[in-house]
């Protein structure tokens, strides 16, 4: 699930009554007095599949047991499509109900209270929340400007490392879109490797979500081997759209793994969860055809929001992050389309992204309606930005 960060950060100390969980499409509608069926989640990264795959999926299973029996609890048949999938051998593979249970799993089982955690920042808002429940301390190392791609900073990473037991890593990165530049995860675990080796100090756990690696056609789990501390996570429910599915993947040395399996839930993944799966990472054209969409819509809907005078960031992954200008016109910009009933991914008046938001890339029907409304609303806002008299932002 997706934290929703809340305006008063909970203390590392504090138990984590904080967080809550994003809004339903009922606690939406109700809110903004939308009907039910007008609600489209531009902020859950999740583009919706062809309306044909899951039945097509589904004939390729046997659910005879599926109703009364627990599925098989070591996944094999799942595991085996994910070791294939991935190049990996099946004592690589660890099943759970989506990422985030993984993320939680090695939070669990790495992250021992009063321990401290690097977060890159910005970037997907469960580390944090996960490091500060176990309570452990969050060291948050501010990523690059957006004209440097967000780019990691690599030294403050190996400094923050120093006194680490884990790293949190996004590639490519939510919400900011990008991946590393080729060859830069490669030297951090290096570095990081190094400096343990000069201190003395086991290594950190070094968490690599690959939540999006698809969309950019790279994985770094070979990277395992020359850093054999680090635990690459996938998931079904981004390209391959099989979100409500709630399938993924810690992929790790079979030393980690082993570490890893008797902390997890042994039947957290129905047995329709596994066959759907299954045969969609079996099938290649299964991503293809989603990677072909998410493509040709992200272009759209960049294309769209350029033309509104308020153009979103590079992205490689199947949501753009759009720059408002300011904190007021992302929260009229949000209000307004809210009120529609279109719902976009906004972040704090703390956060480093105050600024922004995010729009998941959907289909071509629900695509049309924001483009529709950001043709409508943009314009009087790019005015109100661009006038010193009630822009909110220091001028150059
Ligand atoms: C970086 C990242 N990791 C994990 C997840 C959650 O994935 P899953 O649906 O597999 O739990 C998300 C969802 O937005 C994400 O952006």
């Amino acid at each position: 699930m997706r934290p929703v960060p809340t305006p008063t950060p909970t203390p590392s100390s504090s138990p984590p009554t904080a967080y809550a969980w994003e809004a339903t499409d009922e606690q939406v509608a109700e809110r903004y007095g939308v009907p039910l069926h007008r609600i489209v989640r531009f902020d859950l990264n999740t583009s919706p599949a062809p309306p044909d795959l899951a039945l097509r999926l589904l004939r390729a299973g046997d659910f005879g047991r599926a109703i009364s029996e627990y599925p098989p609890s070591d996944y094999r048949d799942l595991v085996q499509a994910a070791a294939d999938r991935y190049g990996v051998g099946e004592r690589e593979v660890l099943v759970g109900a989506g990422a985030d249970e993984i993320l939680d799993l090695l939070a669990k089982v790495f992250l021992p209270p009063g321990a401290s955690a690097v977060i890159p920042t910005p970037t997907y808002a469960l580390y944090r929340v996960l490091t500060e429940q176990r309570p452990a301390r969050a060291a948050l190392v501010p990523r690059a400007p957006a004209a440097d791609g967000y780019a990691l900073d690599a030294v403050a990473i190996r400094l923050a490392a120093r006194d680490a037991a884990l790293i949190w890593l996004c590639d490519p990165n939510n919400p900011t879109g990008l991946p590393e530049r080729d060859g830069a995860l490669a030297d951090l675990l290096a570095g990081l490797l190094a400096d343990a080796l000069a201190d003395g100090r086991t290594a950190p756990i070094v968490v690599l979500d690959e939540a999006y690696a698809e969309f950019v056609g790279r994985s770094h789990v070979a990277l395992r081997d020359a850093y054999p501390r680090l635990v690459t996570v996938r998931t079904a429910s981004k390209a391959y759209a099989l979100a409500g599915m709630r399938v993924g993947f810690a992929i790790a040395r079979p030393e980690l793994i082993s570490i890893m399996e008797p902390y997890r839930p042994p039947g957290s993944v129905s047995i329709p969860s596994v066959a759907i799966v299954a045969a969609a990472l079996r099938d290649p054209a299964v991503l293809a055809v989603n990677l072909a969409r998410v493509a040709h819509e992200r272009s759209r809907l960049a294309a769209a929001f350029a033309a509104s005078g308020f153009p979103a960031r590079p992205s490689v992954t199947n949501f753009l992050l759009v720059d408002l200008g300011g904190r007021d016109a992302a929260r009229t910009m949000a209000s307004a389309l809210l009120a529609r009933g279109l719902v976009p991914r906004t972040f704090g008046a703390d956060h480093p992204l105050a600024g922004h938001l995010r729009f998941t890339v959907r289909d071509e029907a629900q695509d049309g309606l924001l483009i529709e409304a950001f043709a409508e609303l943009a314009p009087p806002l790019r005015t109100a930005v661009d006038d010193p008299a009630t822009s909110e932002e220091p001028r150059p």
